[in-house]
């Protein structure tokens, strides 16, 4: 697989089709607003492509011990040419420079399918599983159905430097 070279931008402003992503990633706005500025202060979001013209983004927030990557999403047309591991290895090598201990991200998990491609992914990029939280998505106002599947829980993935 050649290994392309993506340019990420620490992001300052969002445009519609930031929303576009983040809400493809989650699509419960209160659950988005939730770990945006100006509820989440500390909130940080991450962008390969333009500014306005973003092809994918992640946002990190700060947990007790490190930092959570709370969305990620690369538009649809511009996936698997590594724009999301990109995202991740940048935010696990900001958590390094900056003496945290870890990183973790979570997933929504069907119970009988083994391991969908989000947790593949996170796997490959060195992530264990750390526990589940049950019933998360059912809290959710609207069904999250992936790839036919209706989410009800969500698996913790986490990393430790
Ligand atoms: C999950 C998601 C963010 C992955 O984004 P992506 O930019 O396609 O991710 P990557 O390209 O880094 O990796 C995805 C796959 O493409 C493969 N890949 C990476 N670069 C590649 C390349 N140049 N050629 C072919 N395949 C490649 C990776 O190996 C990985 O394969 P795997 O799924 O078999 O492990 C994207 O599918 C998405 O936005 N989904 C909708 C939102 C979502 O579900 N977000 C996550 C919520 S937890």
């Amino acid at each position: 697989m050649d290994v392309i070279k993506h340019e990420i931008e620490h992001e300052a402003e969002l445009s519609r089709a930031h929303w576009d992503l983040l809400l493809d990633a989650d699509p419960w706005l209160e659950a988005v607003l939730d770990y945006l500025p100006p509820t989440q202060a500390e909130a940080e979001m991450f962008r390969i492509g333009k500014p306005k013209n973003p092809y994918a983004i992640c946002v990190i927030v700060p947990i007790a011990d490190g930092y959570e990557i709370k969305n990620i999403a690369t538009r649809t047309i511009m996936r698997r040419q590594g724009m999301a591991s990109a995202l991740i290895t940048h935010v696990l090598e900001l958590a390094k420079m900056r003496g945290v201990k870890a990183v973790e991200i979570g997933t929504g998990e069907t119970p009988g399918v083994m391991g969908n491609a989000q947790i593949r992914l996170y796997e490959k990029l060195g992530f264990k599983r750390d526990g589940v939280l049950k019933g998360f998505f059912s809290r959710y106002p609207i069904p999250i159905i992936d790839n036919g599947h209706l989410l009800r829980d969500m698996v913790m993935l986490r990393q430790e430097f």
